[in-house]
């Protein structure tokens, strides 16, 4: 009986956090770190932990609200004696949440984030494959802010964990560091994401109180994307891939009033970090914005020395999703090379990728293997540039046979009248 009711609970446990984890809602967590009677660092946030794991027949994901019960763990040190003011959380079976901070005298910023997570702990990733810790850490957590001000960020801002499906989704976040007094400062830092939403919706001065609702980026469609320059390099430091390209995506999700949206959303490149690998065979590159998470795989065939892009995966959480936005499809045909060579398309071509995702892209140019010299190889136009291409041969022809007719039609016309004169 006590078993039964033990197991019960943990269902409802198991029940309770998949809830929360779908809908997205996230707890605040208030948590201070004190060095005797001073106060160094205070954070309020909200944070989503994703994790996705293996189990026997595949993978599953996890996805946790940092609870409102975390506790203040041992890493957590105001500095001083070579060690970096630190604010580590930790929550549920041997989880932690740990902020490393540093500080140039004029700004602070997070420089490590690190995400400990227990395997072995049945009611989060019930059936785990595998168990025990794995820790997890960045140093892009794009945290910065001011000395003496408060960092504040309401909107959604994801830090990915590696590329393998581990993010930790921060929102409704006021934190400072370095701090002059006891209480929070009262100027703030204003993170990018929630500069560009304010701007859109809110053009006052007055702060948004809640909810990434309001921040829902204006619908009015996007022009075209601006070309972003993305190479990747090798250990050793010489290029592997190179790509050029303006991107665009469109996605159908559901949003949090329960509609169904269609959203067109263009890559800004100067506030796209992207990253990548290369090996013989394959080739991936990562593009990551604030909240969309974007990757291209690549796959050469070395019987035939063919290339093509292979794979594209997304993940998005946009302010007014109902739930985080993750899909990949790892069976495409696209972007068809030459090894050496590169692919070129500068007219607008669609990539389909799922029913609810497709990505356009223009002006593109790619190529993923057989890089030498950092430059790109001889180009392969696509067959909508060769069409493009045929209508000024078309016309050009065009006027080159009525430019023919008209002069022959003028010397007839001059012969004609010349022997007119003669008889005269
Ligand atoms: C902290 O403050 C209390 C009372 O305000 C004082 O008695 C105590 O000495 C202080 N401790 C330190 C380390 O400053
Ligand atoms: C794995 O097994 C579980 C339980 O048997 C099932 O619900 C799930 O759909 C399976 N997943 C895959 C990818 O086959
Ligand atoms: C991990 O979880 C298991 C099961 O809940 C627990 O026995 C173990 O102590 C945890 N490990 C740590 C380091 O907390
Ligand atoms: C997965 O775990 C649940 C309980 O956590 C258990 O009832 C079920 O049998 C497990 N499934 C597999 C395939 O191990
Ligand atoms: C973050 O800090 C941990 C612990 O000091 C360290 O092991 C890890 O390498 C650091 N990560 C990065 C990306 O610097
Ligand atoms: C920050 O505040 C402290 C205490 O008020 C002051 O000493 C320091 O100069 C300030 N630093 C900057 C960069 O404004
Ligand atoms: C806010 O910042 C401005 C300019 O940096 C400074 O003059 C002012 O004193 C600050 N206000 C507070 C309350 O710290
Ligand atoms: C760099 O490494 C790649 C493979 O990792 C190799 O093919 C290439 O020759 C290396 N280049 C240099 C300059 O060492
Ligand atoms: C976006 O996708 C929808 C459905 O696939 C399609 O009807 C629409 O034309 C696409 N819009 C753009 C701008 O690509
Ligand atoms: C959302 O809409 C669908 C169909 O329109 C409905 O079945 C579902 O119950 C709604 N969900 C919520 C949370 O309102
Ligand atoms: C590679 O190309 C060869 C020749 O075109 C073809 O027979 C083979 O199936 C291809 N391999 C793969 C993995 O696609
Ligand atoms: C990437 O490589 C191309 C081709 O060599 C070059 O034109 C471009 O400047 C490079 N971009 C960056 C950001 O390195």
């Amino acid at each position: 009986m006590a078993q039964y009711s033990k197991t019960h609970l943990q269902l409802v446990k198991i029940a309770f956090i998949a809830i929360l984890g779908c809908v997205g809602v996230a707890q605040a967590l208030t948590v201070e770190v004190r060095d005797g009677n001073t106060t160094c660092i205070k954070a309020e946030l909200s944070a989503l932990i994703s994790v996705v794991y293996s189990v026997s027949n595949g993978t599953r994901t996890a996805r946790v609200p940092l609870p409102d019960s975390a506790t203040l763990g041992g890493g957590s040190s105001c500095g001083g004696d070579g060690r970096a003011p630190s604010l580590v959380v930790t929550f549920g079976s041997g989880h932690s949440l740990g902020l490393r901070f540093s500080s140039d005298g004029n700004q602070y910023s997070v420089d490590n984030l690190t995400l400990e997570y227990n395997l072995s702990d049945s009611a989060i990733f019930p059936n785990s494959s595998s168990a025990g810790l794995v820790t997890l850490s960045t140093a892009s957590a794009q945290i910065l802010a001011g000395i003496n001000t408060t960092y504040r960020c309401v909107s959604d801002s994801v830090v990915s964990l590696g590329g393998d499906g581990v993010s930790v989704t921060f929102s409704d976040v006021k934190m400072e560091a370095y701090m002059p007094g006891a209480d929070l400062s009262q100027n703030e830092t204003i993170c990018t994401a929630d500069q560009r939403a304010t701007t859109q919706v809110l053009p006052t001065t007055s702060a948004p109180k809640t909810s990434s609702v309001t921040t829902a980026p204006a619908p009015t469609p996007p022009g075209t994307p601006e070309q972003g320059h993305y190479n990747v390099t090798n250990d050793n430091g010489t290029a592997c891939l190179l790509a050029q390209m303006g991107l665009q995506l469109n996605l159908t999700y559901t949003s949090s009033s329960n509609t169904t949206v269609q959203q067109i959303v263009n890559l800004h490149p100067s506030q796209t970090r992207h990253t990548g690998s290369c090996d013989q065979t394959s080739a991936t590159l990562w593009l990551l914005e604030d909240r969309t998470n974007l990757s291209f795989s690549f796959a050469l065939n070395s019987t035939s020395n063919k290339y093509h892009l292979s794979g594209i995966s997304l993940s998005a959480v946009w302010p007014d999703m109902s739930e985080p936005f993750s899909g990949s499809n790892g069976s495409l045909d696209y972007l068809r090379g030459t090894l050496g060579r590169s692919y070129m398309c500068s007219a607008e071509q669609t990539l389909s990728v799922l029913t609810a995702f497709s990505l356009n892209t223009f002006q593109l140019q790619v190529q993923p293997f057989g890089v030498s010299g950092e430059q790109f190889g001889a180009a392969e136009e696509c067959q909508l540039d060769e069409d493009n291409m045929l209508i000024p041969i078309i016309v050009g022809a065009a006027l080159a046979g009525l430019v023919l007719i008209v002069l022959i039609a003028y010397l007839i016309g001059r012969k004609r009248s010349h022997a007119g004169y003669q008889t005269i």
